[in-house]
């Protein structure tokens, strides 16, 4: 694992930004894995900065998101699909026929079935990651079973608790989502896991103070893969007492 310190969450993010551009820029057709969220939120503006500014081509890319909630339709302004196209694709010179967001709606059990054969059609060259407080990545919640393939995943009260802030009221929370499996996740060829923030800590120390691969932090299964890098600022490193 390599882990890479910076001096700011701005910092974090354009460098998870230029990582992923070299991705591209060797493979113009590169397929991306996704996230949602506020840490994801910080590497799009650099990506839709490079492609405004003529140095980055998306024409060719596909993307392929972790995860999508269940019950909220594609245009619902809280789903991962109409954040996506409002942080990254309305924004750059993505097809938008190559980008694949799982559906909420409708028949799930079809839903994931079509998320499952889109995720089979090509690897992943680069797949970005953020951390949830209980250590999920996608929506892999902590348990005593962690999933191989995309599924329906039941949200942890600490998940929804934390999701809340994009919505009026809690109960408006969605309690489930579709989510890759950590299979999924870890047959990419990279991945990119960033963290900011103190209530990341705990989770945090899990994946970079010890070697235990933790069904209870499921990000801690990230260590077993061949070329991961986790990007996290000082202030964070500093909170769990990491020191490279
Ligand atoms: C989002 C996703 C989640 C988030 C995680 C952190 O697509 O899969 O694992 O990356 O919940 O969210 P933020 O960045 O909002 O703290």
């Amino acid at each position: 694992m390599k882990i890479i310190v910076t001096e700011s969450f701005a910092k974090t993010c354009e460098l998870a930004a230029t990582m992923i551009a070299d991705v591209i820029r060797n493979k113009p057709d590169a397929r991306l894995g996704l996230a949602t969220g506020s840490t994801a939120q910080g590497v799009y503006p650099y990506l839709v900065k490079a492609n405004q500014a003529g140095e980055l081509d998306f024409s060719r890319v596909n993307t392929i998101n972790l995860d999508e909630y269940v019950g909220l339709a594609p245009d619902h302004p809280q789903s991962y699909r109409c954040f996506m196209d409002e942080n990254l694709f309305d924004q750059i010179n993505i097809d938008k026929k190559n980008t694949i967001v799982a559906k909420g709606t409708g028949d799930i059990e079809e839903n994931v079935k079509a998320f499952r054969e889109a995720l089979a059609e090509k690897p992943i060259d680069v797949q970005l990651l953020g951390i949830g407080v209980d250590g999920h990545v996608g929506f892999n919640e902590p348990g005593d079973v962690l999933y191989d393939g995309a599924h329906v995943e039941e949200l942890e009260e600490s998940t929804i608790d934390a999701n809340a802030r994009f919505f009026t009221t809690r109960d408006e929370v969605p309690t489930k989502a579709i989510s890759m499996g950590m299979g999924d996740i870890l047959r990419a060829k990279k991945l990119l896991l960033l963290a900011t923030g103190e209530s990341k800590a705990e989770a945090m120390k899990g994946l970079l103070l010890n070697e235990e691969l933790d069904v209870q932090n499921p990000a801690t299964l990230v260590k077993t893969h061949p070329d991961v890098t986790v990007i996290i600022d000082r202030a964070l490193a500093e909170d769990i007492g990491y020191r490279a």
